[in-house]
């Protein structure tokens, strides 16, 4: 949050307020001073969300999730917190348009804005009529030329000559990908396809062959500073303004087929341009949607792909739907060659992983040959038993049932000790014999939660506490601190927004918030806090002295150890 500053967002946050926010999205009903409502962040059945208008801060008091109105409409609509800044600065009449630029306003952003720019300009000139044929025969009109930005590389015309009569130094042409080191153009005489990064920035350029025949179809940018491949998704920036809430994303593998999609209408997806799913992939995709299609290419190295993604989203606990396209097409072709109602059927009709599975697993079976049904349904239940989702189990087991004509009971009883099987012996863990770290942590909790409460408490910590243990709560109570001198006050909503771009602080705050800690004290319950609290470095002090003691041997040296020791055993009591 670096880069807008704190008196606009708060001020964007008061115009906002919280009851009216949340009113949005869920019914809320008034109960004394504050307002609820059934949680949308966990299957709720009786509302546990409290929303207050005083303090404009919401809680659940069955999941614990809270915040600020910024980290509720973060976390419902799937969007950065910055986005729901933007989101609701909009709502009350500011625009932050130009601000987002600013830490963007990087001469390497510069650099590329006027790369794809120059490539667009030839793709009209008359050096670029072959190029426009290209794009007409593969059905790419005007209009999506201009919203992808498609541009084209002339060996006639240099980019790198471009760039450098703008001022922009050859060094950083060359680190970006635009050039090499004889200062040449990377690009020559392709189709360039820019890649933008999350923001809408572009950062690296595709370019593929037209009307030549080369070893690479495609030459990619090479990576920098701003283009990181594994970080990037193709198209979310345009996606995400169009998802709307429930919709899904679908995954491809080609920017071409993305592309084709937007052509028919299909705004939802998003391409890995060929490289492996990362986990920074997931976490973007994570705060798209919950619903993941993966929909890549119709050939072997797809039906890989598709089985390596299946397995990294499972590890993160998502299951996607899957769409395999038959003829070996890739979307692009399916969509050309079979239509766009045809494709949509395919992926309103996209099947769940364990159907998935259990397809691959005839492969190569005779399922009219009862030893091969045999092998099918024994395997397909090692599948289903490591599948925790009750419901789906058990309608897959009626399925295989019907289709097979075998008796509920027997697929169940295997099913069991499939799962029997799956469950590993459990390793006993000898826990090592310390001092427990909990009360120290109970007592940091209680004084972040009392410092939140009453200036007192802070001005307590900053001049009795010595060191918290945890360095999450030793950072979060110094920001505090910090944030109390400056603005002489703590208004939670507003630390909240003050903290959000230092994730761990802002996730340690939302922690205590939801532990719902007793808000009155008495000044002899802070001191005992305090004092437990400090227990911690001064016995940490205490063992190093005992160690030091035990190796010397000079007993005046000896003497002074011990009398340090009494000292600090003697402020203890
Ligand atoms: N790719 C690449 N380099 C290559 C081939 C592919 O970087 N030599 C990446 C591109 O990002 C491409 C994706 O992998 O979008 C998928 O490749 P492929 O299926 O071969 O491309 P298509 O999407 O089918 O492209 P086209 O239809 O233009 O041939
Ligand atoms: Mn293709």
């Amino acid at each position: 949050m670096s880069y807008i500053n704190n008196e606009l967002i708060n001020e964007i946050r008061k115009k906002n307020d919280i009851v009216e926010v949340i009113s949005k999205y869920v019914e809320l009903t008034k109960r004394g001073k504050n307002y609820f409502g059934v949680c949308p962040f966990h299957d709720d059945h009786s509302p546990s969300m409290s929303v207050s208008k005083e303090k404009q801060i919401y809680t659940c008091f069955s999941c614990g999730k809270t915040g600020n109105v910024f980290t509720f409409v973060s976390d419902y609509e799937h969007i950065s917190y910055i986005e729901a800044v933007r989101l609701l600065a909009e709502k009350v009449g500011y625009n932050l348009g130009n601000i987002k630029n600013k830490k963007t306003n990087n001469q390497d952003y510069e650099i590329y804005e006027n790369s794809v720019k120059f490539y667009q300009n030839n793709l009209y000139s008359s050096l670029g009529k072959n190029a426009i044929e290209y794009l007409q025969k593969r059905q790419i009109d005007k209009d999506t030329i201009k919203k992808f930005g498609i541009g084209l590389s002339i060996a006639k015309i240099s980019l790198t000559d471009y760039l450098i009569g703008k001022k922009y130094n050859l060094d950083n042409l060359i680190k970006l990908g635009l050039t090499n080191e004889k200062a040449n153009d990377i690009f020559v005489n392709r189709i360039m396809f820019p890649i933008y990064d999350l923001n809408g920035n572009p950062v690296a350029f595709s370019g593929r062959i037209y009307n030549t025949h080369d070893n690479s179809k495609y030459v990619n940018s090479k990576e920098s500073d701003i283009f990181k491949k594994g970080k990037i998704l193709y198209n979310y920036h345009l996606a995400r303004s169009y998802l709307k809430k429930n919709d899904s994303i679908i995954i491809m593998e080609g920017f071409m087929d993305v592309i084709r999609a937007s052509t028919v209408g299909i705004d939802n997806c998003i391409a890995t341009m060929g490289t492996a799913l990362t986990k920074e992939h997931i976490d973007i995709l994570k705060k798209m949607s919950d619903n993941i299609i993966l929909c890549f290419d119709g050939d072997e190295a797809g039906a890989k792909a598709t089985n390596l993604a299946i397995s990294l989203l499972e590890e993160y606990n998502i299951s996607p739907k899957i769409v395999r396209l038959e003829d070996n097409l890739d979307p692009d072709e399916y969509i050309l060659t079979k239509g766009k109602d045809a494709f949509l059927n395919k992926i309103n009709n996209a099947i769940n992983v364990i159907d998935y599975k259990m397809e691959l697993l005839k492969n190569n079976r005779n399922l009219n040959d009862v030893e091969d049904i045999s092998q099918y349904i024994g395997s397909s239940l090692k599948e289903l038993a490591k599948i925790d989702d009750d419901i789906v189990v058990e309608l897959t087991l009626k399925k295989l049932a019907t289709n097979y004509d075998i008796a509920y009971q027997t697929l169940y009883d295997k099913l069991i000790k499939y799962k029997n099987d799956n469950v590993k012996p459990k390793i006993k863990k000898i826990k090592p014999q310390k001092e427990p770290v909990d009360k120290y942590q109970k007592a940091s909790e209680y004084l972040i939660n009392y410092m939140l409460i009453d200036e007192h408490v802070i001005n307590m910590v900053e001049n009795k506490v010595i060191y918290f243990p945890n360095d999450n709560i030793r950072y979060l109570a110094n920001e505090i601190i910090y944030y109390y001198h400056k603005y002489g006050v703590i208004i939670l909503a507003d630390l909240i927004s003050y903290l959000a771009n230092n994730e761990p602080l802002l996730t340690t705050l939302r922690q205590i918030m939801s532990l719902h800690l007793k808000e009155n004290y008495t000044e002899e319950e802070i001191e005992d806090y305090i004092y437990v609290v400090n227990e911690y470095p001064k016995n940490m002090r205490v063992n190093e002295l005992n160690i030091k003691l035990k190796k010397e041997e000079n007993p005046l040296e000896q003497a002074k150890i011990l009398k340090e020791i009494m000292e600090i055993r003697g402020v203890k009591k």
